[in-house]
C-alpha cells in the first residue's frame, strides 16, 4: 500500500511510524523540510499545503491520500476525488466540518445535542444572541481556529466590539455560541471503517489551560450512563459525516449529566495521544487501518493512563529537552518529542504518558514528571 499525508507535523509523524510499522510506502507534503516526520518517509514533497501541483503529484505517487489537519483548500481535494484517487476522511465529510457553522447546521439537523449558535454578519447578531441566551457568550471565525485562537470570550454586551474587533471584524465568517456551563471536557475518540464498522474508544477526560490542551485522563471519570450517551453520540456523529478514517468528538459534560457537542476533528487528536501505549491499537494505526479498507483494531485500554503535552517554555529558539534523564525514570512513563527545530511559547513540542493501577496514580506520576521534562528554547 502506498500512503500519502499532507502534512508531516506530529500527528503525520505519528501515522507514519504505524504506517511503516505495517511495512507500507509513506509519502507526505510539507513545506518544512525538517518537518518531525521527514526522516522517515520515503518521499517527502516540500510544498507550501495550497501548492495545487503539489497536492495532485502526492495523490498521483500514491493509492489513497489522507492529512493530518483540516484546513485544506478542500476544492483540489474534490478534483482528485473526482479524477478517481482514494482520499480519507472524504473530501465531503471535510467540507462540512472545516467550517464550525456548517458542521453545527449538519449536527442540529440530526438533532444532536449542541450548543445555541447563530451566524454573525454584523455587532447586532452577537447581541441578538446576548439579549436571547445571555451572557457569557462565545465569538468563534467559522474557519481555521485553532487551539482556541479563533475564539473570543463575550462576558456582556460591553465586549461585543472588542470580540468583533479580534476576530477580524467580519473579514472572516463569524458565529456566536450560547456558553456552556460544563463540568468536564471529554473527547471521544471514533474510526470508521469504509464498511462503516465503527470503532470508539475509551473516553478521555481533557484539561485545558489558556485554550490549549494540557492533559488527558483516561477513563474518564463519568457516571455509567453519561460514558454510554456520549459514545451512542459519538457514534451518530460517524454517521452524520459519514466519516472514514479516524474523528474526534469534542465534547462538553454539564453536572446534570447533559451531553453537548463541542466540535469534530476529522482526523487523529491530540487528546487521542494516550491510545499509543494505552490501547492494543493506537488511533494513528486505526487510521491507516482504516482508510487502508483494512478491518479496524481492538480499541481496549490496557491500564489507566494519563497524557500531557509538552508546550514549549521559557523562551523561543533551538529546541532542546531538559530533564529527559529524571522524567524516565518515572515508573510507567513513555516520551515523544516530536523533533520540531524550533520552540515558540505554549508550542506543541511532544508529549508524555504515565501508565498505572489506578488512575489517581497516573495522575500523580504524570504531574510529577512533568515538573522535571521541558522543552525550552536556546
Ligand atoms: N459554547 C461553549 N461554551 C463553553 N466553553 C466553550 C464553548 N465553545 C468552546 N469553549 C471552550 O473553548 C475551548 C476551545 O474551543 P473550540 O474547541 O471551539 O476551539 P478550537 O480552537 O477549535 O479548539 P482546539 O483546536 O483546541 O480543539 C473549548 O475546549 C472549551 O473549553
Ligand atoms: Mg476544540
Amino acid at each position: 500500500m502506498k500512503i500519502g499525508i499532507i502534512g508531516g507535523g506530529q500527528l503525520g509523524k505519528m501515522m507514519v511510524a504505524e504506517a511503516k510499522k505495517m511495512g507500507f510506502y509513506v509519502a507526505i507534503l510539507d513545506p518544512t523540510p525538517n518537518c518531525p516526520a521527514h526522516s522517515m518517509v520515503d518521499n517527502h514533497i516540500v510544498a507550501n499545503f495550497d501548492d495545487q501541483e503539489a497536492i495532485r503529484q502526492l495523490a498521483k505517487e500514491c493509492q489513497v491520500l489522507t492529512y493530518e489537519f483540516e484546513h485544506i483548500d478542500v476544492e483540489v481535494l474534490l478534483k482528485l476525488e473526482k479524477e478517481g484517487h482514494r482520499i480519507y476522511p472524504t473530501p465531503k465529510s471535510l467540507a462540512l466540518i472545516q467550517n464550525k457553522y456548517i458542521q453545527k447546521q449538519c449536527l442540529e439537523k440530526k438533532h444532536i445535542p449542541i450548543p445555541k449558535f447563530l451566524q454573525v454578519q454584523g455587532t447586532q447578531d452577537i447581541e441578538k444572541a446576548g439579549e436571547q441566551w445571555g451572557y457569557p457568550l462565545i465569538l468563534k471565525t467559522c474557519t481555521g481556529g485553532y487551539d482556541g485562537k479563533g475564539n473570543a470570550v463575550i462576558r456582556n454586551k460591553n465586549d461585543i466590539e472588542q470580540a468583533y474587533e479580534q476576530l477580524g471584524q467580519g473579514q472572516f465568517p463569524l458565529m456566536v455560541e450560547e456558553w456552556i456551563v460544563f463540568e468536564k471536557e471529554i473527547s471521544v475518540l471514533a474510526c470508521r471503517g469504509t464498511d462503516g464498522e465503527v470503532g470508539i474508544y475509551p473516553i478521555g477526560e481533557n484539561d485545558h489551560q489558556d485554550n490549549i490542551l494540557v492533559e488527558t485522563k483516561v477513563p474518564a471519570q463519568l457516571p455509567p450512563s453519561v460514558e454510554k450517551k456520549a459514545k451512542q453520540l459519538a457514534k451518530e456523529v460517524m454517521e452524520v459525516f459519514e466519516g472514514v478514517g479516524m474523528f474526534c468528538v469534542e465534547m462538553f459534560v454539564t453536572k446534570a449529566g447533559q451531553v453537548y457537542i463541542n466540535e469534530v476533528a476529522p482526523r487523529p487528536h491530540n487528546s487521542g495521544h494516550y491510545t499509543i501505549e494505552g490501547c492494543i491499537t493506537s488511533q494513528f494505526e486505526q487510521h491507516i487501518r482504516s482508510i487502508c479498507h483494512l478491518p479496524l483494531g481492538d480499541t481496549t485500554l490496557h491500564s489507566p493512563i494519563v497524557m500531557r503535552n509538552l508546550l514549549g517554555a521559557e523562551k523561543e529558539g533551538k529546541a532542546v529537552v531538559k530533564g529527559m534523564k529524571e522524567a524516565l525514570a518515572v515508573p510507567g512513563l513513555t516520551l515523544h518529542i516530536y523533533g520540531k527545530e524550533k520552540v515558540s511559547l505554549q508550542r506543541k513540542m511532544g508529549h508524555f504518558t504515565v501508565q498505572a493501577m489506578t488512575l489517581e496514580e497516573a495522575v500523580k506520576q504524570a504531574r510529577e514528571a512533568s515538573v522535571y521534562i521541558k522543552v525550552v528554547g536556546e
